[in-house]
């Protein structure tokens, strides 16, 4: 399995763990142990690991691996299991107390469906031909886990994003939450008059400005250091991009960052919004109920996954209108809408 692809695995898995956290989330400030980074990272390492430096911690979990191709129906592959074990400790060059440094080793057995047997090969259904099985064997398999899980996720569909008509022509485009600069440099590359600035908090717009400053379109990437829920965004932008941001906010939060989004777009200027999307009755699809879940217990006690028809709904109370959504593979979607007069 590709590291990426194994990332994401291990970080979904965890999931599982997570869900005796089900709840509506909470109406008002996030308890106290999740108040503050601190308290989120304390949070997070419960879930992780030990909270004793160096005790180990034992996983182990079953399950099905199913296909997905456009246009065929998901096929059941594999079962699999696997187990992992993981032990933190403390982190170099830590900022806080809190900071912890996660270790984990892991295996994965890919076994027939039926019977349940170890395979050692395996025919592939679409080529037709017999493959040995490689089975994951990760020694170790190091965090960071959150951001370099973020960063595999956000991934998936990030060519496509920024291949988008939208981004095309001379356009000033905002990035907010922009995070690494992963999108805005593919959007700069694809659309040859972009030009894009990411806004986000200042610690990490510091890494950012690192990486643009030797980016071959460095010239036309910028960065700005805000607060987005805090600060006045800066003005005169043709877009407003939000990219796996809204997740991270309340309905509230998401209310008052789009009113202020619209505020600073240029008279003609578009919001595009890139995320990943349950269905509009609320119930589904699976991964991205256990991915809101792990959003709304861990990133900010605030954030989940939305629908698009909420996602709409609050963006046309901030006065967005002329609304298009582009569905995109993973149950995400890129909706666009006009500031309108
Ligand atoms: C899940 S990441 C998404 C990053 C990037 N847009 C992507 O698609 O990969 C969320 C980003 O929002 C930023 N963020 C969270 N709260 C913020 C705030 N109050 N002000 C500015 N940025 C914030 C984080 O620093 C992070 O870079």
């Amino acid at each position: 399995m590709p590291k990426r692809a194994r990332t994401l695995s291990v970080a979904l898995l965890s999931l599982a763990g997570a869900s005796a956290l089900l709840a509506p989330p909470p109406a008002a400030a996030a308890p106290e142990w999740l108040a503050t980074p601190e308290a989120q990272l304390r949070a997070m390492r419960r879930i992780q690991c030990s909270e004793v430096d160096g005790e180990p911690a034992i996983y182990y979990w079953q399950g099905y691996a199913y296909s997905r191709v456009a246009g065929e129906p998901d096929k059941t592959l594999f079962r699999v299991e696997g187990m992992n074990i993981r032990a933190c400790g403390p982190l170099a060059n830590a900022k806080s107390p809190a900071d912890f440094r996660l270790v984990s080793r892991e295996i994965l057995l890919y076994e027939d469906p039926v019977t349940g047997e170890v395979l050692r090969e395996w025919p592939n259904p679409w080529t037709g031909k017999k493959v040995t099985v490689v089975h994951v064997a990760n020694d170790p398999v190091n965090g960071p886990i959150f951001s370099t899980f973020m960063r595999a996720y956000s991934s998936i569909n990030r060519e496509a994003v920024a291949r988008h008509s939208v981004f095309s022509g001379p356009v000033k485009i905002l990035d907010l939450g922009g995070g690494d600069g992963d999108l805005s440099m593919a959007i700069a590359t694809h659309h040859p008059e972009a030009q894009v600035t990411v806004a986000d908090l200042p610690v990490v717009i510091e890494r950012t400005s690192q990486s643009f400053s030797s980016h071959p379109h460095a010239s036309r990437l910028q960065t700005v250091g805000v607060d987005l829920l805090q600060d006045p965004l800066p003005g005169g932008y043709d877009i407003i991009l939000c990219a796996h941001v809204i997740d991270i906010l309340s309905p509230e939060e998401i209310s008052g960052l789009l009113a202020k989004a619209r505020a600073a777009l240029a008279p003609k200027g578009k919001l595009v919004v890139f995320t990943p999307v349950t269905s509009d009755h609320g119930r589904g699809p699976l991964i991205n109920s256990l991915m809101g879940i792990y959003f709304l217990a861990l990133a900010r006690g605030k954030g989940r996954f939305y629908s698009t028809r909420k996602l709409r709904e609050i963006a046309a109370d901030c006065g967005f209108k002329a609304f298009r959504d582009v569905p995109l593979p993973c149950d995400e979607v890129l909706l666009i809408a006009e500031k309108g007069g």
